[in-house]
């Protein structure tokens, strides 16, 4: 049975061809799984070609042997006359019993290397090197600013699938999609947000984080430099009422994601425009705000507020030009003594580039011209630190604008301060006028706001 069966396989082209295929390619399946297993990172389109591109091919291969075997058997019944076209099955034959062992075998250890392949395929396409380098300028924003966010060591998919089936598949079928659009050129620049279908968050963000634990206030200073010549250094010091269960009471700025209160609202598509709101309180009582505009007809995109509404950039983050120097400079990577380097960068970067190298020469160019021109001792003196922040500046740049993307400053929006939260604070008002607060204190205590040398933090810092 076994000998027929080979006999079968090389006495015709298309059953040849499928062995030689799936020989081949498990042959090369198992080196490689052997090399990646050893230790060897060859990368995301190593990992697409072993995992997902050769198990292809095996089952061709395989699909291709009993297609051969068929027609075969087909075009000699048709020769000889014989009307039987499928081979009789005799249990009592030891021959048979012993092709049956063979072609079980075969199967299990087919079905073994494809349970492998699968589970390395999926693997492969959540890692995060897949999602954001095999779509390179697509997605460069996103893994650059992933890359460089609290969240760097969590993949992509932790946050945008979740565990379980039901959105495993859904985010299979639209990469799917995403994979046409991306091979056809048919994404938009830049890539718009919000995500109208992202998995709800509190599905996502709770594998890790418990709203309920933030339990108090959550100190933030900061450094605003002045364009002046001196880059003179203003602190400002906000004390943010996060909030949390402390003992019984839950309040703060988590307050919103507490379990039994709900928070409803109906936007237009961008969420920047919040129309009406209504909000179940943890007593039951249901109270409806609305914005002074009337919603159009058209206005369908409700949505309960979970942590997205606020931390709409966890990992995506993108800074100001302003605010970028600043964090510079008050970590040393800009040196702050080098004469009017705020206004300086603040040129520099606010000029709008064709490419992240074009940026970076140009912005070198600029910043030694400067100080060449302008401060010809410190031009020598100073010509490591002018070097180095004309190369933070380009970093800087780099790392927030993406001209092959249409990522300019600001593109994408965060809600997770002032501009957010005023989106409904102080905006929405009930039937009988009352708001939802906006006053200083009602989120947090201004300890100190843009001060050259506050008192409070001599005290905290002494
Ligand atoms: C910590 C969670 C988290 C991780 C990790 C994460 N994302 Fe996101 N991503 C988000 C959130 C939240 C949004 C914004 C959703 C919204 O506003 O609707 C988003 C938005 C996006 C967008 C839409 C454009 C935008 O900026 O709003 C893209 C594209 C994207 N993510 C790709 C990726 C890629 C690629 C990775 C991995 C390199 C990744 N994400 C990792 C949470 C995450
Ligand atoms: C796989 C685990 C994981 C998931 C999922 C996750 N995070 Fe995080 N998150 C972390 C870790 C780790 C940190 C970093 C803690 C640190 O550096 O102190 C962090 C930090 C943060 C911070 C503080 C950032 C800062 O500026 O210090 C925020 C806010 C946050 N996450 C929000 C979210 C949101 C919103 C989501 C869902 C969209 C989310 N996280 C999903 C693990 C996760
Ligand atoms: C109403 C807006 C809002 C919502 C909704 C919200 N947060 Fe926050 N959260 C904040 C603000 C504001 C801060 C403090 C400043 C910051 O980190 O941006 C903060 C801080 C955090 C931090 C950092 C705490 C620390 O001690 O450093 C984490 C983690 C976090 N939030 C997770 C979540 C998760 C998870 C959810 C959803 C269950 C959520 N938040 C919902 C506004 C919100
Ligand atoms: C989608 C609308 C919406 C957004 C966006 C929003 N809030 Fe609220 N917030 C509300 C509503 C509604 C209440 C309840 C007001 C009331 O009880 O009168 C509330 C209440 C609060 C409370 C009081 C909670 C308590 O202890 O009773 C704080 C603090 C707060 N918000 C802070 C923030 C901060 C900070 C942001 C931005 C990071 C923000 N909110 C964004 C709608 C919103
Ligand atoms: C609805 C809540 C809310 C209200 C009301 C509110 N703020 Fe804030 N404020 C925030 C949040 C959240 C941050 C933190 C932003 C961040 O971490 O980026 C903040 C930050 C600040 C900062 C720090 C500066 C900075 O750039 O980070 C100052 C100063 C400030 N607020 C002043 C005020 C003043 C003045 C008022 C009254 C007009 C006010 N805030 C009302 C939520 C609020």
């Amino acid at each position: 049975m076994a000998r027929h069966f080979f006999a079968a396989l090389v006495r015709n082209t298309i059953s040849l061809i499928g062995t030689a295929l799936a020989v081949a390619t498990l042959t090369l399946f198992i080196t490689l799984f052997v090399v990646q297993s050893l230790g060897l990172e060859g990368g995301a389109y190593l990992g697409i070609f072993t995992f997902i591109l050769l198990p292809l091919l095996f089952v061709t291969g395989l699909i291709l042997i009993p297609i051969g075997i068929h027609r075969e058997n087909k075009r000699l019944a048709a020769h000889t006359g014989d009307g039987a076209h499928f081979p009789v099955f005799d249990l009592n034959s030891e021959k048979t019993r012993k092709g049956l062992i063979i072609f079980v075998a075969l199967t299990l250890f087919n079905i073994v290397v494809l349970a492998a392949a699968t589970f390395e395929a999926v693997e492969v396409m959540d890692s995060t090197p897949f999602c954001g380098t095999v779509c390179h300028t697509v997605m460069q924003p996103e893994y650059t600013a992933h890359q460089r966010s609290p969240h760097a060591r969590v993949d992509c998919a932790d946050c945008h699938i979740g565990p379980g089936a039901e959105w495993f598949v859904k985010a299979k079928i639209s990469g799917s999609w995403q994979l046409v659009a991306v091979a056809l050129n048919l994404y938009p620049t830049p890539i718009p947000t919000p995500i109208h279908n992202l998995r709800p968050a509190r599905e996502t963000c709770e594998q890790c984080h418990w709203p309920t634990n933030h339990v108090g206030d959550l100190l933030r200073v900061k450094s605003v430099y002045q364009p002046d010549e001196a880059n003179s250094e203003y602190k400002t010091a906000v004390l943010l009422k996060v909030g949390g269960i402390a003992g019984r009471e839950y309040s703060g700025i988590h307050w919103h994601v507490r379990q039994d209160v709900q928070i409803n609202y109906l936007s237009d598509e961008s969420r920047e425009k919040i129309y009406e709101l209504e909000m179940t309180a943890p007593d039951g009582t249901v109270t409806v705000y609305k914005g002074s505009e009337e919603a159009p007809e058209d206005a369908n995109h409700r949505r309960a507020m979970d942590c997205v509404d606020c931390h709409n950039r966890p990992t995506h983050r993108y800074q100001l030009p302003g605010d970028g120097i600043d964090k510079a400079m008050s970590t040393g990577l800009i040196d702050k003594t080098l004469p009017f380097i705020k206004r300086e960068g603040l040129r520099v970067l606010q000029t709008s580039y064709d490419s992240h190298e074009q940026a970076r020469a140009q912005i070198q160019q600029d910043i030694t011209d400067f100080y060449r021109e302008q401060y010809p001792g410190i031009d020598d003196d100073k010509s490591a630190e002018i070097n180095a922040a004309a190369a933070e500046l380009g970093d800087i740049y780099s790392v927030n604008v993406f001209p092959a993307m249409k990522v300019d400053w600001g593109t994408y929006p965060d809600h997770s301060g002032h501009d957010g939260c005023f989106r409904c604070h102080g905006r929405l008002k009930t039937a009988e006028g009352k708001g939802i607060p906006r006053n200083c204190g009602f989120c947090h205590t201004v300890l100190a706001w843009e001060e050259q040398d506050p008192e409070i933090l001599k005290t905290i810092n002494p």
